[in-house]
């Protein structure tokens, strides 16, 4: 039976082929259109699918749409009249695009897929739960779902039990952990969708010294549930995320990329700090309610690894999983895998433990690009390559590395990843400057062999989709420098020789010359650009960048081979003294 899973119309738009209980094929079509977070009808990423699963659209038995567009219009339509004459004005300024495309799902299918079968729904919350409790290895397990907002909820607690899901509580919209940091993601000056992460690097930086502030915005109550005082938030009936009373309890937003000024930094230290309080509050309802010791998590919250470990370090859970699309892409995961399984009744077969569920290119189809284009290159074999890859990390070179299946979710894991030498404490300023031009205060990545991960981080289990946040012990950080975060924290992906042999055979080959198998393992991209998915996106950003060397499939490619003739489409170079792409 082959499941077609769809989602899209608000950020990072994905497709998933699941046929008799397995993922053939997922992917978010960013990677496909270089649209970084494209919400569009993933056209390109559905055509994917199908063709890794050697299908046509036709032989799509279900296909399956991650959320309910008619709740969400009434949501949206509840809000403005709840909020008039404010909402008016954001109500009318969203009505083009659910009038041209939303509440037009089905027709819009039909039309951009060619699809001609039924059209199912999932709803949004169950969607996330399904792609965390369905993928986990727990037969038995709590679940919570916590994101920016579904259709009504923005964060669900529940309980998986076999092949069943059943969502317990909710709470709704416009009461979401996810808007609250996005609405200080916004005030920090950060794009809402994009700039998370740089919140969560900067709060390493500060000391929650205005957590009491923060806490005016959220009434936390023991029992998990919580409510957001609408008064200093705007999103609910305007196109700001904040209100003027924000302004006033927390002073002036930040306005561009400046330097480390404190009062911001300690203000993104505070609204982390709640955020993991509030994570934990509802992580121990979620225990409350199901007694379990396994907790699945999923929703864009689920990406937040430092409000993952908080949960893991003051709640009664032993084990955690977070799938690796856990934000919106992973809908079209859930809602395939919810029809199948939960729906239909069929036995799970299959436990998620690595994401390399998008593109691979052969050897033949990557030398046919490198012939074609007349690109210099070497064909190794794969001791060679690795053997020479782990000398150029050794000496301090930056390597874009290519094989294999591309990641499915936002991290690069050792399919589409730079990598450098976590041993030299320059390293994060040489890949900024060579490469990723990103903020001083965000930290670059770890890999490890997963045996090792105990010898350099402190009480880490797997962590295969860099969900995971772990103290670098101390005797270790001056070892690692370059991956040890302002905090002494550090992301890790944990690597088995199972989930991906070649990358695991690289640490190991690091180790032989470091000491450790661990690498620096940053997202093959430059700012503002989606990872790259193609060979010909890797050399493209290989010869714009100061790489040194890149390696696609079987192939070396130095960096005396760059051609930089192919401009990125539909980008233009800004800035002066820190030249930054922007899309
Ligand atoms: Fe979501």
């Amino acid at each position: 039976m082959n499941i077609l899973g769809i989602s899209c119309f608000y950020h990072d738009a994905a497709a998933c082929l699941y046929r008799d209980g397995t993922i053939v094929a997922a992917a978010e079509e960013e990677r496909f259109s270089r649209r970084k977070h494209d919400a569009t009808m993933p056209v390109q990423a559905a055509a994917y699918c199908l063709a890794e699963g050697g299908i046509s659209i036709d032989q799509i038995d279900y296909l399956v749409f991650y959320e309910k567009p008619l709740l969400k219009f009434g949501r949206m339509l509840t809000s403005a009249i709840e909020t008039f004459p404010r909402g008016i004005t954001q109500f009318v300024a969203a009505m083009p695009p659910w009038l041209r495309e939303k509440l037009w799902v089905p027709a819009l299918i039909r039309e951009k897929l060619g699809y001609r079968g039924e059209i199912l729904y999932s709803e949004h919350h169950l969607s996330h739960a399904a792609s965390a409790f369905l993928m986990s290895p727990y037969q038995e397990a709590a679940i919570l779902t916590a994101d920016g907002i579904g259709e009504w909820a923005s964060t669900t607690i529940g309980h998986g039990e076999g092949t069943s899901i059943e969502l317990v509580k909710e709470i709704r919209f416009p009461h979401s952990l996810g808007l609250l940091y996005s609405a200080f993601t916004a005030w920090l000056g950060f794009e809402i969708n994009e700039g998370e992460y740089k919140v969560m690097g900067m709060a390493a930086y500060g000391k929650p010294t205005q957590v009491d502030k923060v806490r005016q915005l959220i009434r936390q109550a023991d029992d998990g549930g919580f409510a957001l005082d609408t008064r200093y938030l705007a999103y609910q009936h305007s196109l700001h995320a904040w209100a003027p009373a924000f302004e006033r309890l927390l002073g002036a937003p930040r306005t561009f990329d400046g330097d480390l000024d404190p009062r911001f930094v300690d203000v993104a230290a505070s609204i982390q700090f709640v955020t993991e309080e509030s994570m934990v509050k509802l992580a121990e309802a979620a225990h409350r309610l199901t007694g379990s010791r396994n907790l699945c998590l999923a929703g864009g919250v689920g990406l937040n690894v430092l409000a993952n470990r908080a949960i893991l370090r003051h709640t009664p859970f032993e084990n955690l999983f977070v799938p690796p699309g856990a934000g919106d892409s992973g809908g079209a995961v859930g809602a395939a895998a919810y029809l199948y399984h939960t729906i239909l009744g069929h036995a799970r077969s299959e436990i998620l433990e690595s994401a390399y569920l998008g593109p691979g290119y052969s050897d033949d189809e990557v030398q046919r690009f490198l012939v074609e284009r007349g690109i210099a290159y070497e064909r190794v074999d794969e001791a060679e390559l690795i053997e020479r890859v782990a000398d150029a990390i050794a000496s301090d070179q930056v390597v874009g590395w290519f094989q294999g299946r591309m990641e499915f979710g936002p991290r690069a894991l050792g399919a589409r990843s730079i990598l450098g030498n976590p041993r030299n404490a320059e390293m994060k300023t040489i890949i900024n400057e060579k490469i990723k031009h990103r903020e001083p205060f965000r930290p670059f990545a770890p890999s490890v062999a997963a045996e090792d991960a105990n010898r350099f981080f402190e009480d880490v289990g797997p962590s295969p989709f860099m969900l995971l946040v772990a103290d670098v012990h101390e005797s270790q950080r001056a070892f690692l420098p370059a991956i040890t975060h302002a905090d002494g924290t550090a992301r890790i992906q944990t690597v088995t020789e199972r989930q991906n042999p070649r990358y695991y055979r690289l640490l190991r080959a690091v180790e032989r010359r470091n000491g450790a198998p661990v690498v620096i393992n940053t997202s093959f991209n430059v700012r503002g650009e989606p990872i790259v998915r193609t060979p010909a996106d890797a050399y493209r950003c290989f010869s714009h960048t100061d790489m040194d060397l890149l390696t696609l499939g079987s192939f070396l490619v130095r960096a005396d081979a760059k051609r930089a003739d192919d401009p990125y489409p539909g980008r233009k170079r800004v800035g002066t003294a820190d030249t930054v792409w922007v899309s």
